[in-house]
């Protein structure tokens, strides 16, 4: 190798290194408006366990886990302009009502939950061109919605909504054997003078290939983006592996 070839095949590796180094785990406000994520978060929630958390406008919850949202990790609203049009998503929305409905408020025929979610999470999720409207974002979780069949997957399982208690880790190895990856399972923490904590969110992770990853959290932490769901006095939090848990088939009538 010539000198001066040698030279910029060495500066050539110095720039890749250079590179790696910017863009390493630090960020500051900037870089979250230029929104540089790197993983999806597909939430399901379990609407039994949503209206127990918030029971007001509850009403004959579905017994099947829904959509609770698709959130890139490290961004938030990122286009204010960009707002939500139903009459974009119109072909889909029967799809929608089944398998995102607004479970806190299912007696009002609205499309607030869809608004949000679009505003917070999707003009983020937007900087890939598979999501890059809302016809097409919506679209997307509908389709991994069906794709994962979380609800198949847990009735293969035996695990069904009982009055009796499951063991989390039983729960986190049956999810880990079917898909390969470890995703993250949220509960509400048992109450004043409960024993049990009760499951409520399912949250899978996704490369932007949308292709399944682990969802790597330590016990009792929550996701910086996400940590706070709180819903009247109940917050929900990374199951707690030790505590039986509760997979409720009713909102009330547990003691
Ligand atoms: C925000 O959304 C509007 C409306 O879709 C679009 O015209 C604009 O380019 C977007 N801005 C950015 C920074 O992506
Ligand atoms: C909403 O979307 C429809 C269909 O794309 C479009 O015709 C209409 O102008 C949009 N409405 C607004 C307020 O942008
Ligand atoms: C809810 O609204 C949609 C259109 O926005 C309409 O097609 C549907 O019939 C409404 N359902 C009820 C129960 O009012
Ligand atoms: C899990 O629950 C046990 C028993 O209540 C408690 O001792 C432990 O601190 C909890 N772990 C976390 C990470 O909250």
């Amino acid at each position: 190798m010539k000198p001066a070839k040698l030279h910029f095949w060495i500066l050539g590796w110095f720039s890749v290194a250079l590179c790696c180094w910017c863009t390493s785990e630090t960020f500051t406000q900037s870089d979250i408006r230029s929104h540089p994520w790197k993983k999806l978060y597909f939430a399901h929630h379990w609407p039994v366990t949503v209206c127990k958390m918030n029971a007001n406008d509850c009403h004959d919850p579905p017994k099947y886990w829904t959509i609770h949202g698709l959130w890139p990790d490290r961004a938030e609203d990122c286009n204010r302009t960009w707002h939500f049009n139903v009459t974009e998503i119109k072909d889909i929305l029967s799809d929608m009502r089944h398998y995102w409905p607004d479970v806190l408020h299912s007696s009002l025929n609205r499309t607030q939950f869809w608004k949000h979610e679009w505003d917070k999470h999707g003009t983020c999720a937007a900087t890939l061109e598979v999501l890059n409207s809302q016809k097409k974002y919506f679209g997307k979780a509908l389709e991994l919605y069906q794709h994962i069949d979380l609800n198949g997957c847990l009735l293969k399982a035996g695990i069904k909504p009982s009055s009796s208690y499951y063991k989390m880790p039983a729960i986190k190895e049956a999810l880990t054997r079917f898909y390969g990856v470890t995703p993250k399972i949220q509960c509400i923490p048992p109450e004043e003078g409960e024993k049990a904590q009760t499951i409520g969110q399912i949250e899978f992770c996704f490369t932007k290939e949308l292709q399944l990853v682990n969802c790597v959290v330590l016990e009792g932490e929550s996701n910086p983006m996400q940590a706070h769901f709180k819903l009247g006095t109940s917050e929900l939090s990374v199951c707690n592996d030790t505590l039986p848990t509760y997979y409720p088939s009713e909102v009330q009538g547990h003691k």
